[in-house]
């Protein structure tokens, strides 16, 4: 991360940045048991931070007597209700840190559509939380952001640094501060950087629409599937995989885990109650050309699937122009997203306002 010092009149504190998104090889999905509020995964999980899906933030505090309350324009839109309340109560963390009670003015734009399945949540937490510290005047280490990021948002903590990322559980260790903002036990903390494999996750969209249950719900009703604890069983023997084929750049021994785990995370969607089924015709018929291209024709692509119906297809980029052109031409697919490893948040000279 960049060193720069926010800027503004001696009234507003502001600062901008700039923050990827990430896919997760191996999810996160489910807090534990009496950590719900702070997000604490059932299991460690395991990105890459993406250089072409970002948020761009700027955040200025000033005195309530300025601004009587905390606005968030998001992508051009006032956000309103449960959504303005979720990032008001990242706003109180930071209040709280920095011990002051300033309101925020919060400008955020996405470089990608927020419904296309990319997390906008991760990269988003991570923006505000670097935007907001530095515009305070927070001294925080990446792994300190980290902590703050994630009770923003779980996967926000992966964005936090560039590259391959893990995000530990845990929670089991000791604790290592008294401040349970900071409280660094669950953080992410990188692999590998952005220059390490050249892999590309190509989105294939086949649906725009929102959601009707939010990952944030999600989570909270993992534990009612009967295969919640049959999938972190199997984690653990995936996450060493996943770290020895990123280390290795063994693209066919990362493929197959990538899948296994998509699937067994949709396996506990679809059976935790209410029961979540995120797919659509248009998700079914892209995983099915991706296993006949690789299974029929040798094309060496793997997918992954987040909370939402849209395909993210892995695989290597002297393979990703094909990958592209076939995807791109099926009918259920309405736009191709493509993008590489990304650097950890950058904070920014240029703010949006
Ligand atoms: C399926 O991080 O979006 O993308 O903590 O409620 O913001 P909140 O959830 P979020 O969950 C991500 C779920 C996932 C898998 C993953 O990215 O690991």
């Amino acid at each position: 991360m960049t060193g720069r010092r926010a800027t503004g009149s001696l009234s507003e504190r502001k600062a901008t940045c700039r923050a990827g998104s990430n896919i997760a090889f191996i999810k996160y999905w489910g807090v534990a048991d009496g950590a719900e509020d702070l997000n604490i995964p059932l299991n460690n999980s395991i990105s890459m931070t993406l250089a072409d899906a970002h948020t761009t933030t700027t955040v200025a505090w000033n005195d309530s007597a300025c601004l009587p309350g905390d606005t968030v324009v998001i992508d051009g839109v006032q956000l309103e209700g449960a959504p303005a309340e979720r990032v008001v109560a990242h706003l109180d963390r930071l209040r709280a840190l920095a011990g002051v009670s300033d309101r925020a003015r919060v400008v955020s734009n996405n470089n990608f559509p927020m419904a296309s399945g990319i997390a906008s949540s991760a990269s988003g937490f991570a923006a505000l939380t670097v935007a907001g510290a530095a515009a305070l005047g927070l001294r925080l280490d990446a792994t300190r952001l980290s902590a703050v990021a994630r009770q923003g948002s779980g996967s926000a903590s992966r964005s936090l640094f560039g590259g391959f990322v893990e995000w530990e559980q845990g929670w089991e260790r000791e604790v290592s501060v008294s401040n349970s903002l900071l409280d660094s036990r669950s953080v992410a903390h990188q692999i590998h950087d952005d220059e390490h494999w050249a892999l590309r996750d190509v989105i294939a969209i086949v649906s725009t629409g929102a959601k009707r249950v939010s990952s944030s719900g999600g989570h909270r009703l993992a534990a009612t599937s009967p295969f919640s604890a049959a999938r972190t069983a199997s984690v653990g023997a995936w996450l060493d995989t996943v770290r020895r084929a990123i280390a290795a750049r063994d693209f066919s021994l990362l493929g197959p885990v990538l899948e296994a785990d998509a699937l067994a995370m949709h396996a506990v969607m679809m059976t935790s109650a209410p029961s979540l089924l995120y797919w659509q015709p248009g998700t079914l018929e892209v995983l099915q050309a991706v296993r006949a291209w690789r299974e029929e024709e040798g094309v060496p692509v793997y997918f992954t699937i987040d909370a939402g119906p849209n395909v993210h297809l892995m695989c290597e980029a002297d393979a990703a122009a094909e990958v592209e052109r076939r995807v791109g031409a099926l009918p259920a697919v309405q736009r191709v997203l493509t993008s590489g490893p990304g650097t950890g948040p950058q904070l920014l000279d240029g703010h949006l306002f």
